[in-house]
């Protein structure tokens, strides 16, 4: 009974966090600030791969969601996932510093994750920096299992890390009631 007082609790606190954060599928002149976005947040230190164009190719792609995140008039985050038959690929995530641990991050991986379960896709696999322990230890709390390592994935200089989350093992990760 304990347990399920503080669970609603935390739900609670978590609903208020995100309130005021909207996601919406991104418009094709958002991307040039996902890219400026994505230079600066996920790939500081590596040469830029994730230019306008190749964003804006996955903003128009059937297969591909692009989602972005908004605190009244500013972009805070956004993520790039795309949809294969056996399993959903998440590109990029990234919150603006100010922005984060607000739970937006979580609010936009729980709408992918739902996004994927309708179309019948069950497993998420990701790669992220080896250094990024921030990241890592949000794929964790989001449920992602680890899945091995990538040497020299990123352009010769930085391992990956790879994780993996089934979508049909609900082992207690904490949902947000709207989320
Ligand atoms: C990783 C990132 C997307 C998380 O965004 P966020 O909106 O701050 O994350 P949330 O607020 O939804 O966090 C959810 C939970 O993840 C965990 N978490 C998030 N950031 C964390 C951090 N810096 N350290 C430890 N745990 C963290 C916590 O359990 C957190 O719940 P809590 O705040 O109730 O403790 C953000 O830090 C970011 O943009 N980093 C730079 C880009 C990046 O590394 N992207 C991922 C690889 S592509």
């Amino acid at each position: 009974m304990q347990a399920r007082v503080l669970v609603r609790a935390a739900q609670l606190r978590y609903s208020q966090r995100v309130r005021t954060c909207r996601l919406q599928l991104a418009r094709i002149n958002a991307a040039g600030e996902l890219a400026q976005m994505s230079r600066e947040l996920i790939e500081a230190g590596l040469a830029h791969t994730w230019t306008a164009m190749r964003i804006a190719r996955h903003i128009q792609h059937p297969e591909s969601v692009v989602l972005s995140a908004h605190v009244e008039h500013a972009c805070a985050g956004f993520a790039v996932m795309q949809f294969a038959q056996e399993s959903a690929h998440l590109n990029l995530l990234a919150v603006r510093p100010q922005y984060q641990r607000r739970g937006i991050a979580r609010q936009m991986l729980n709408w992918l994750h739902e996004s994927a379960v309708t179309a019948g896709t069950f497993v998420v696999r990701l790669e992220l920096r080896a250094t990024s322990a921030a990241a890592h230890a949000f794929y964790r709390a989001l449920g992602y299992r680890d899945a091995g390592r990538s040497a020299a994935y990123y352009q010769g200089v930085e391992d990956a890390l790879c994780m993996v989350r089934d979508l049909r093992i609900n082992d207690g990760v904490l949902r947000a009631p709207n989320g």
